[in-house]
């Protein structure tokens, strides 16, 4: 099955999702959870549409830097136009797997949402752990989407539409094996964070409802009719209008450091 792919569409679709409270509560969880100081040096790999970057901007303040790195160029366009502002932000043209920076340049490294994509997660964290200085941070934020759950008057429809959206991703289930390969990395300290998201009424701009543009669009591309995709979603809405609304899903905030040894 085909990966989601972030072309312009796929981060336009990131960045409306960005805007949504849950990503913005979500956000500062992570930001919480790196606990950032004045002039950290810190890597956001698979920056996509730069959200994460412009808010981790104002903790390491001038002295500090934000670098940015994802092989979608539209992303970095993006990420670049939204943070243009801002004195300590660069967005890179790269991937998880060859990371354009030198040895131990970073105090913490940080992914939200990508390393699930990825065919080589053990690669990503070998280049995470590179490019960290001694002492430094890793935070990897990922979904288990074993774990969402959505009120549907059709299961079975459901049961289709997710296992088929699944697809869209290397490992659904990443979170279940993350710790492991956190320490085969060479990483110390793993410890995971959940973060619930509920919804219990249905709101355009909320994170589910967004999520449902991005999995009709990807389950149409693997051969589910429009109609039945439409119908799915409409089911959904339908169930919001009657108050019979029910969203939630488990991410996962993994935190780890580098020995200072
Ligand atoms: C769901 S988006 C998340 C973007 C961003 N982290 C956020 O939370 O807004 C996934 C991002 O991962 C990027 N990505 C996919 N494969 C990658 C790789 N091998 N290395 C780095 N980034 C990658 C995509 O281009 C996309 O921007």
């Amino acid at each position: 099955m085909a990966k989601l792919e972030f072309d312009d569409e796929g981060s336009r679709l990131v960045e409306e999702f960005n805007a949504s409270a849950g990503a913005i509560e979500r956000r500062a969880r992570i930001q919480q959870a790196l606990a950032l100081k004045p002039g950290n040096r810190v890597l956001d790999i698979g920056s996509g549409p730069g959200h994460q970057a412009f808010d981790l901007s104002v903790a390491v303040g001038p002295a500090g830097r934000i670098d940015g790195v994802d092989p979608a160029e539209s992303a970095i366009e993006i990420g670049r136009r939204r943070c243009s502002g801002l004195s300590n932000t660069r967005f890179h043209s790269g991937d998880s797997s060859n990371l354009p920076f030198d040895d131990e340049s970073f105090d913490a490294v940080m992914s939200s949402q990508v390393f699930e994509y990825l065919d080589d997660v053990p690669g990503g964290l070998a280049e995470a752990f590179r490019v960290l200085k001694p002492g430094g941070r890793v935070l990897i934020h990922d979904t288990d989407w074993g774990a969402l759950l959505w009120n549907s008057s059709d299961a079975p429809r459901m049961d289709l539409i997710m296992k088929s959206f699944e697809g869209h991703l290397a490992d659904a289930h990443l979170p279940h094996t993350l710790g492991p390969k956190l320490r085969d990395a060479g990483f110390v300290d793993v410890s995971a964070k959940p973060v619930v998201h509920i919804e219990t009424s249905y709101d355009p701009s909320s994170v589910s409802a967004i999520l449902m543009k991005f999995v009709v669009g990807y389950v149409v591309s693997q051969g589910i009719s429009q109609g039945e995709a439409d119908a799915w979603a409409s089911d959904l809405r339908e169930l919001g209008a009657t108050d019979h609304y029910f969203f939630s899903s488990n991410e996962y905030i993994f935190t780890a450091a580098k020995s200072a040894a």
